[in-house]
């Protein structure tokens, strides 16, 4: 049969299955099969997914392996691990993986011109990285005034700054930071005002992490410090205390960074995966480099463990799977992750540049609209906080939202009761979810505490849950870097084989264009004085208000 129409008919079996009557479903396969929890997870040493509380069962999973198999997975991988420009949009190679290499893997990236050995390349400007973060560290490297630096600020947005701000925080909450961290993103100047009283410039060092080095926020962000640093210590001190993350090293030396600050890396690192390269400076400053390499161990072994385990045990697979299901089979168009651990407080805004970024899209590799919907609406926030706020809609609200709960069995604090108590709210929630509350049971307890029958009529349908709403758990020994590294691999791997089975080109981001082409248009019509014009009727009146507001 023509590829095509093995594809088409294992998407046919997939909506099939989910026009079952009962599709959704999942307390029924608990009833019959004793052994769903062991048979629906699958396990990279302590790291487990546990995806027996979604309605998959056994015909569905079969089904589901099938598309993966139909829509080329295998054959994709294999291009993503040889190079290949599998962004094709931008004839480009996705090899973070070569981040997290030895140097000796031998992973190449294919290029127009050539073929980079990128793990070679990857490697040589890591031991660079580590030497200047070890000189950092041991005060042989100072800022202008000769003082040690206590405080690395990272000034960067998107990719520049989601990831290192994720990781550093993950990594640094419990134990504490080498050097104190902060980032700055967003161009709003509230922000570095903030870091402007508490920072002293001669203690820091600053990251100007950019992939391209042409982004409006950086660059505006990178001049304010440095009007700062300057202001401070003399214009001659920019040179000790700047430091660029890019690969446009162009860009880089007419911002005047001295070349041996400079830690590149090359177009094949996308920027939401570009955590593992240079742009990971601040991470290795704030967390120590040991953490920093262990973090890249974690994620270089759930590359191996992707690139070998049959689909069937394959994390990032299933993970992609049970979401595929989620949303083309089920229908359901926004998908939540729960972490109960304070560190990972920024995975999820981490996740929704991974997710969304990636895979919100709408057009096919072939350049057609893709039949089907894509990524949903990924957010979340830590448990339990997220408990006291939005889980309500999650528990009875009218969408079904499929939840992730990531959680360490073990701590790294000394208060074995407090983390007791968060693992139980996090099995709680899944469960509540999974079992729900029967009107009858409702009833019941309310009987059983006294309530009159009017109040019991009045009040017991609100207190009714529907169950049989749909969660994944994945749960690790603890949260060290390794587990980090794995953690984080583990959804990269998962978005793009998402990507593949929607047939769209994860790597690209050019929704992202036309806003950043219209701003700089209006920002020159936001000057005192300029003229504005060529815009729908809101937006034009919305500047105008604005400079009347501004009384400009
Ligand atoms: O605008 C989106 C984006 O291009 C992201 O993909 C990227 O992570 C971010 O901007 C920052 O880009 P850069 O690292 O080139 O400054």
């Amino acid at each position: 049969m023509h590829g095509d129409s093995i594809l088409t008919d294992a998407w046919r079996r997939v909506a099939e299955l989910a026009s079952q009557p009962g599709a959704n479903l999942i307390r029924p396969l608990f009833g019959a099969d004793d052994q769903r929890a062991r048979r629906f997870s699958a396990s990279l040493d302590d790291l487990t997914l546990d995806f027996s509380k979604t309605s998959i069962g056994a015909e569905t999973l079969v089904a589901l392996l099938d598309l993966a198999h139909a829509a080329g997975l295998a054959g994709f991988r294999d291009r993503l691990f040889a190079g290949e420009a599998v962004n094709t949009t931008e004839g480009r190679a996705a090899m973070h993986m070569a981040l997290r290499a030895p140097a000796d893997a031998g992973l190449r990236a294919v290029l127009p011109e050539g073929v980079d050995d990128a793990s070679g390349l990857a490697a040589r400007e890591r031991d660079r990285m580590r030497r200047f973060v070890a000189s950092v560290h041991d005060g042989s490297l100072r800022g202008a005034t000769g003082q040690p630096f206590d405080t690395v600020l990272n000034i960067g947005i998107g990719g520049s700054d989601l990831g290192p701000r994720m990781a550093t925080e993950a990594l640094t909450l419990a134990r504490g930071p080498l050097m104190r961290a902060r980032f700055l993103s967003n161009v709003d100047g509230h922000g570095f005002m903030a870091l402007a009283r508490e920072l002293d410039p001669a203690r820091t060092l600053v990251l100007v992490a950019s992939k391209s080095f042409t982004t409006q926020e950086t660059a505006e962000n990178a001049r304010a410090v440095r009007r700062w640093v300057a202001g401070a210590l003399g214009e001659g001190a920019v040179g000790d205390h700047f430091v660029a993350l890019s690969t446009n090293l162009k860009a880089v030396a007419s911002f005047g960074i001295r070349p041996e600050r400079v830690f590149g890396f090359r177009d094949w690192v996308g920027g939401r995966y570009s955590l593992w390269s240079p742009v990971g400076l601040s991470i290795a400053l704030a967390a120590g480099w040991d953490a920093f390499q262990a973090m890249l161990d974690g994620a270089r072994a759930m590359d191996v463990h992707f690139q070998a385990a049959d689909f069937a045990d394959n994390l990032p697979v299933l993970l992609a799977l049970t979401g595929i299901w989620h949303v083309n089979g089920l229908g359901l168009r926004s998908h939540c992750v729960l972490a109960y651990d304070d560190r990972l407080a920024r995975f999820p805004a981490y996740l929704q540049q991974l997710e969304m970024e990636s895979n919100g899209k709408s057009v096919g590799l072939d350049g057609h609209p893709v039949p089907r919907p894509t990524c949903p609406v990924v957010f979340g926030g830590p448990g339990t906080d997220a408990q006291h706020s939005f889980m309500q809609l999650v528990h009875q609200g009218t969408s079904v939202i499929p939840v992730d709960f990531i959680l360490a069995a073990e701590a790294d604090h000394e208060r074995p009761d407090a983390h007791r108590m968060l693992a139980a709210n996090a099995f709680a929630q899944s469960e509540a979810l999974l079992r729900g509350k029967a009107r009858a049971e409702v009833e019941a307890e309310m009987r059983a505490h006294g309530a009159s029958e009017p109040e019991i009529q009045a009040v017991a349908p609100h207190r009714v849950f529907s169950g049989d709403r749909p969660s994944t758990t994945i749960m690790f020994r603890r949260l060290d870097a390794y587990a980090l590294g794995r953690l984080i691999a583990l959804y990269e791997h998962k978005v793009a084989v998402q990507g593949w089975i929607w047939g769209i080109n994860s790597f690209d981001q050019w929704g992202v264009e036309l806003g950043k082409v219209l701003a700089r248009g209006i920002l020159s019509e936001l000057a005192p004085g300029a003229r504005p014009g060529g815009h729908d009727g809101s937006t034009a009146s919305l500047i105008a208000r604005f400079r009347a507001l501004r009384g400009e």
